[in-house]
């Protein structure tokens, strides 16, 4: 059984799998679940990494009891807050009630007013050291990856990190949770919508983590969420680097709304320019029918984006409005911004849509296209403009 569970030396996977939950966060689908990852340490001196959703604690229990029977955990070490891993900490507390809580100065204010759980505790400042018998604990603080409590646990003995959310991603754990024993392929786009729902607007923290990491000889990933990564760090931490850096690839994003067609026409139009402009990687996104979660997600993955917008009610039509909204919430930067347009009697849309253009500090390429009614001659050869003026600042960059 134990066998089943063993990461390296004597870290066991103790996590849970949420099929249950519709929206992450309340805002964010799970197609594929999500898990919560937990870690039990079965050392000289035994520890848990982090906790679960307290709706999984059952289950979370009986995977804690079939590696250590009825022996009691000397330490529980808390990595970040959230309540995704953070709400099991009272009914851990009720079932060890001497086991000694592991954090930094601000975890345990957070423990006391999520939890009302006080008690006995080891407050650790960066670098300090926690020696289990085998495995050799050293603590990083890692604020803002994504609350400022978060730390992460580097076992010297394994190098083994227990990273928090970092590394993260969507996806439940089918059967197995080390890499190395499981199909990938499912986690790297759901890692991308992980990263820029969840991380995205902290890409300065998770800069200084990966600078502050590394050195460290790192031989396995275990995040709180998705696999346990052994055989593929280099990329993950690729993947975090790049998201972080705001970095993305030679391609374009259409985000438009279109209540009866003809912005739709004019999104139609520019997509099928840019791809005869030889740009080949276009994500065209209705805003009425994408959740915004997957859109976010290819506003990371490519430099340009084309936002279209009808005039409703003198305004941004509201669908668009809120992706504008969530970009600016997370601060993307380095984008190629394109806007177009539409309205019947009085435009107000695209005007409007200039103050997110300042606002975001994105590069304005071409002239923005503006649509009365319905398509035009001249309406087409403006929107044929502006996708030759995205593709034209997309190709500069092959050069560099
Ligand atoms: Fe998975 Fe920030 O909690």
């Amino acid at each position: 059984m134990n066998e089943r569970t063993l990461i390296k030396g004597k870290i066991h996977y103790v996590g849970v799998n949420d099929r249950q939950k519709h929206l992450f966060e309340g805002m964010w689908p799970l197609p594929y679940g999500v898990s919560y990852n937990s870690y039990l340490i079965d050392d000289d001196i035994t520890a848990l990494v982090d906790t679960v959703d307290a709706a999984y604690f059952e289950t979370y229990l009986r995977k804690i009891r079939a590696i250590i029977g009825t022996r009691p955990i000397q330490y529980l070490i808390i990595n970040h807050m959230e309540p995704d891993h953070s709400g099991s900490i009272r009914l851990i507390k009720q079932e060890y009630p001497d086991i000694v809580i592991v954090g930094n100065r601000q975890t345990f204010g957070m423990i006391e007013g999520f939890y009302g759980v006080t008690g006995e505790r080891y407050e650790v400042k960066e670098g300090d050291f926690l020696d289990l018998g085998h495995h050799k604990l050293r603590f990083y603080l890692t604020p803002m990856v994504h609350w400022p409590e978060t730390m992460m646990t580097f076992d010297e003995t394994d190098g083994v990190l227990f990273a928090g959310d970092a590394f993260g991603c969507f996806g439940t754990l089918d059967g197995g949770f080390l890499d190395a024993r499981i199909n990938t392929d499912r986690y790297w786009e759901e890692m991308t919508r992980y990263y820029a729902n969840i991380v995205g607007k902290y890409g300065n923290p998770v800069q200084k983590a990966l600078a502050k990491l590394g050195g460290l000889p790192i031989r396995a990933i275990c995040s709180t969420h998705g696999p346990v990564w052994t055989e593929e760090i280099a990329r993950v931490v690729g993947v975090y680097d790049r998201l972080s850096r705001y970095e993305a690839a030679e391609g374009v994003v259409i985000a438009y709304g279109s209540m009866y067609g003809h912005t739709e026409q004019l999104a139609e139009t520019i997509a099928a320019e840019l791809s005869a402009q030889g740009i080949r990687d276009i994500v065209m996104h209705n805003v009425s029918k994408s959740h915004p979660s997957y859109i976010l997600k290819d506003i990371f993955n490519y430099r340009g984006l084309i936002i279209g917008s009808p005039t409703y009610c003198n305004h941004i039509y509201p669908e668009v409005e809120a992706l504008l909204e969530k970009i600016l919430l997370r601060e993307v930067k380095g984008r190629y911004l394109g806007l177009f347009g539409s309205f019947t009697w009085a435009g107000a849309a695209v005007k409007r849509m200039g103050e997110f253009a300042e606002k975001s500090k994105f590069e304005l390429v071409g002239d923005p296209v503006e649509m009365k009614q319905a398509m035009t001659p001249l309406v087409q050869e403006r929107a044929e403009q502006l996708a030759r003026a995205m593709a034209a600042r997309l190709k500069s960059d092959r050069r560099q």
